[in-house]
């Protein structure tokens, strides 16, 4: 009998694959190319290209089992039954190939045949309007008519974002009554009695974002069946977090606190939320995702937040759920293989997002528990959107999390108010940007305008660095001009022109234009409004509006740029190689001299991996692999593999570098001919930029072989100051440190013996008043640690002293105080007379009763600061 959650996947899957489906691995979590969702929701998710008609699938019936996250009822998580961030759905496909009578049939078959569910336990729904589907339940099926239920367009049309959607029928299973009696425990109620476990969607709309419902050209079939809820029933237990897709995480941290999972509610809560939340987030960090501050990143950040608070509750003051992803790792390996190869990567991430977590949280906690001490002091029950955005804003609580911890003391969060203040914000930043490119924005009409008088500007820059060209405009101070001068500095647009604009992290090309009465450089090349454009300064001659010249971009530099364009897309592939796939670039900068190339990765990289990383670049360099460039449609280029950029909008026809067969990407930029052009490759630093972001520094060519003579200069000469080889440098900065170390503890001991020496003359010194033993002095040879050695000394020989030393040098001078035990006790307090002291040199500090130290700057004051101890000792009495 089938029971477990791999046998329910597979038996799915197998049944399809039977009825002529192709089955395919889950997709990532993160979605590609599609900006409108956040996370992959739902299996036909990945294939909406599929559904709509804009792209071919490899087969017109497909299977899946997919990885899902939806936080749309993140409160809920850990308080239901079934409410989940993360779950599995087991979905069957048809692009334009069978419809409504198959997908009924099939589904039936599996539920009553293989899953081997008893027929008069369940119950069907279908859309209102939907006859052609009751009819196939009632005559197809043999169901009873009672049981087809019509529902209106909430329960049975469904529908998410925009994208396909369609009028749908679902499939519920009624566990009993002794699963619930409630008013909700009825057929498409919230109740745990009647489970929805399979949803048919009969996809015949596309919803698009200006709200029109368009008629699919093919009518498609979209299932989703819960892994989850299937397994909770065929597992037999009262929820999905006891069947074994969830429940050995929940065993796991139970072996961490010992508290039962069912002690009381609010344990059994934490224990649900944070088996949740650790696999949306292990499965989601493994497939790409890094915690921030936005978007994806953020929900990341606010699932660890939610689960090490609810951890807070059972117990956990430390980073714990980091040594639970390895446990999350074997429950989700059936859909999520991936995360167990990158098992130390996340547990990095969410370890030191735990951190960081706990840093914040004391501090806001604080400052939440002072708002709600204020409201109950004033009778009131709801805590401010304000308050609410400032805990969220500046102490990066989520809202959630407020309203959870306000729920347990009966207040409410306003979160309209909330809500308003987000807005508040969003505009400001969107007004701020706003005023910024305004005076753009009349600059791209100005350079847009040339595009009507002319057909395109053509770039021909690929192919050769030289053009025979015209001028077709000329701009200076946001003005079109007919002509510029010797001297002058202006913009000028070409007809033709083989300058590469800045773009794609590539910057602009350099070079001349000239004629016979004319000569300019550019100085840089850029597009604005699509519009190539030159920034030239003219050196002599003049040059008009319609004049015909030649362009020419300087070949070095051009060369050199190149090198390092495509020394970077060897890189970016190494990278994934060497450190994962999870790599992804996110930003890029190109120049002649070096390149510059920020990606995902969460830890610094060891030397191992960057010696690594050099290693494998510089062989496929040797390998001399041919630079190949083609156009390609977008959709090709990627079913083909090429790397895109995240986030990056791309035209249908795409320009597809590719290197052999080590690299494949997207790109616009320019390249040499083979790898081999490139030459040595060496990387020069390795940074972190933000959380979860790198920068790897580098240089190719003969910018490599400056570095290198430059680093092997350095060396031979340090070695040489040391008089020594540069071979036997390590040795002999041993030796010179070992010999550091020496000097410095005779010179400790010197010190010891010097303070020695001075504690007896300074014994003499003592005076008493009014019973206290003072002792107050200057020395000029000691330093703080001098002075406290020295402090300990007469310690030993005064039982009942207040001390107070001072050493000065040129610009500062040093304070130390120290008051005996028992005179603590009549209330001297060694911090408190050294910061009236310090006062005195102009400075400040303070410390403990028995031991303080403080600086000041007025160093002629040194004496008058001390004189003011017997003061304040007798002001005391
Ligand atoms: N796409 C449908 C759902 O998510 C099957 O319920």
């Amino acid at each position: 009998m089938i029971k477990s959650g791999d046998e329910i996947r597979q038996a799915y899957l197998d049944f399809f694959e039977s009825k002529d489906h192709l089955v395919l691995p889950s997709a990532p979590l993160v979605p590609k190319n599609d900006p409108s969702l956040l996370w992959i929701n739902a299996g036909m998710a990945p294939f909406k290209a599929y559904f709509d008609g804009s792209l071919e699938p490899p087969h017109p019936r497909i299977a899946t089992s997919q990885k899902c996250i939806r936080t749309n009822d993140i409160e809920n998580v850990g308080k239901t039954a079934r409410h989940h961030t993360y779950f599995e759905m087991l979905g069957n496909f048809s692009f334009g190939d069978y419809f409504k009578e198959k997908a009924i049939i099939w589904a039936w078959e599996f539920v009553t045949e293989v899953l081997e569910f008893e027929a008069d336990k369940l119950w069907i729904t279908i859309y209102k309007d939907d006859d052609e589907a009751h009819a196939i339940w009632k005559e197809k099926v043999g169901l009873p008519e009672e049981r087809i239920v019509r529902m209106g367009k909430k329960e049975n049309f469904w529908q998410i974002g925009t994208g396909p959607c369609g009028p749908c029928s679902e499939i519920h299973y009624d566990r009993g009554i002794e699963f619930g009696d409630s008013s909700e425990d009825v057929l498409g109620g919230e109740g745990d009695r009647f489970l929805e476990i399979w949803n048919l969607v009969f996809t015949q709309y596309n919803y698009t974002e200006e709200g029109e419902y368009i008629e699919l050209p093919n009518k498609n079939i979209d299932t989703g069946m819960g892994l989850e809820r299937v397994a909770s029933i065929l597992q037999n237990t009262k929820t999905n977090f006891e069947t074994d897709l969830i429940k050995p995480i929940i065993d796991a941290v139970v072996e961490m606190t010992g508290i039962d999972y069912q002690e009381d509610e609010e344990s059994m809560t934490a224990y649900r939320v944070i088996a949740d939340h650790l696999r949306s987030v292990a499965v989601a960090i493994s497939d790409g995702a890094l915690p921030s501050n936005e978007g994806r990143g953020y929900v990341i950040r606010r699932l660890i937040r939610r689960a090490a608070r609810y951890g807070r509750k059972i117990g956990f003051t430390e980073p714990f759920l980091y040594e639970l992803v390895e446990c999350t790792a074997e429950v989700v390996k059936g859909v999520a293989p991936d995360l167990k190869e990158q098992l130390a990567h996340v547990e990095n991430v969410v370890k030191s997002e735990e951190e960081s977590f706990l840093k914040t949280l004391e501090q806001g906690l604080n400052i939440l528990e002072d708002f709600l001490v204020d409201l109950k002091a004033e009778n009131k029950q709801v805590l401010s959107g304000k308050n609410a955005f400032i805990l969220y804003d500046t102490y990066g609580f989520p809202l959630d999390l407020t309203k959870d911890i306000a729920s347990e003391e009966g207040i409410l969060v306003d979160e309209e108010g909330f809500e308003n203040e987000m807005a508040a914000q969003r505009q400001r930043a969107r007004e701020a940007r706003e005023e910024s490119s305004f005076s753009s924005g009349e600059i791209d009409k100005l350079y847009a305008s040339f595009k009507k008088e002319i057909e395109a500007v053509e770039f021909t820059g690929y192919n050769s660095l030289t053009e025979e060209t015209s001028v077709i405009g000329i701009i200076k101070d946001k003005e079109k001009i007919d002509s510029i001068k010797a001297g002058e500095k202006a913009n000028i647009i070409l007809r033709k022109t083989p300058f590469y604009a800045e773009s794609g992290g590539q910057i602009g090309d350099k070079g001349l234009l000239k004629n016979d009465n004319f000569e300019a450089e550019v100085i840089n090349t850029f597009e604005k409004a699509e519009i190539i454009v030159h920034q030239v300064k003219v050196e002599k001659g003049e040059v008009k509006k319609g004049d015909q010249l030649k362009a020419v971009v300087y070949d070095n530099r051009r060369k050199a740029t190149a090198r390092h364009h495509s020394a970077t897309h060897l890189l970016h592939k190494t990278l994934k190689e060497v450190l994962g796939e999870h790599v992804n670039q996110s930003g890029s900068l190109v120049a002649p001299e070096k390149l510059r190339f920020d990606f995902t990765h969460f830890s610094a990289l060891s030397e191992q991996e960057l010696r690594e990383i050099e290693k494998r670049i510089n062989l496929a360099v040797m390998e001399n692999y041919p630079v190949q460039t083609e156009e390609k449609d977008l959709e090709e280029a990627k079913a083909m593999g090429a790397e895109a950029l995240f986030g990056e909008k791309y035209e249908q026809e795409v320009r597809v570098v590719k290197m052999g067969d080590y690299s494949l990407e997207l790109c616009g930029g320019t390249h040499v001919e083979a790898t081999g052009d490139i030459g040595p490759f060496k990387i020069v630093s390795e940074s972190g930029i933000a959380a979860g972001v790198r920068r790897i520094e580098a240089v190719v060519g003969e910018f490599a072989l400056d570095y290198f003579s430059q680093q092997l200069d350095t060396l031979k000469q340090s070695a040489a100051e040391l008089k020594t080889e540069p071979e036997q440098l390590p040795n002999k900065i041993k030796q010179l440190q070992q010999e550091k170390k020496e000097l410095q503890k005779e010179l400790d001991s010197l010190k010891q013996k010097l303070a020695g020496s001075k504690k007896d003359e300074l014994l003499e010194q003592v005076k008493v008043v009014a019973g206290i033993n003072i002792l107050t002095a200057e020395l000029s040879e000691l330093d703080n640690q001098g002075l406290r050695n020295l402090i300990d000394q007469l310690k030993d020989k005064l039982d009942s002293a207040v001390i107070v030393l001072a050493s000065k040098s040129e610009q500062k001078v040093v304070f130390v105080a120290s008051v005996s035990k028992d005179l603590i006790e009549e209330g001297f307090h060694a911090g408190n007379i050294i910061s009236e002291v310090a006062k005195v040199a102009g400075g400040g500090g303070g410390g403990r009763a028995d031991m303080a130290q403080a600086g000041g700057t007025k160093v002629a004051k040194t004496a008058a600061a001390l004189a003011k101890v017997e003061e304040i000792i007798k002001k005391q009495l």
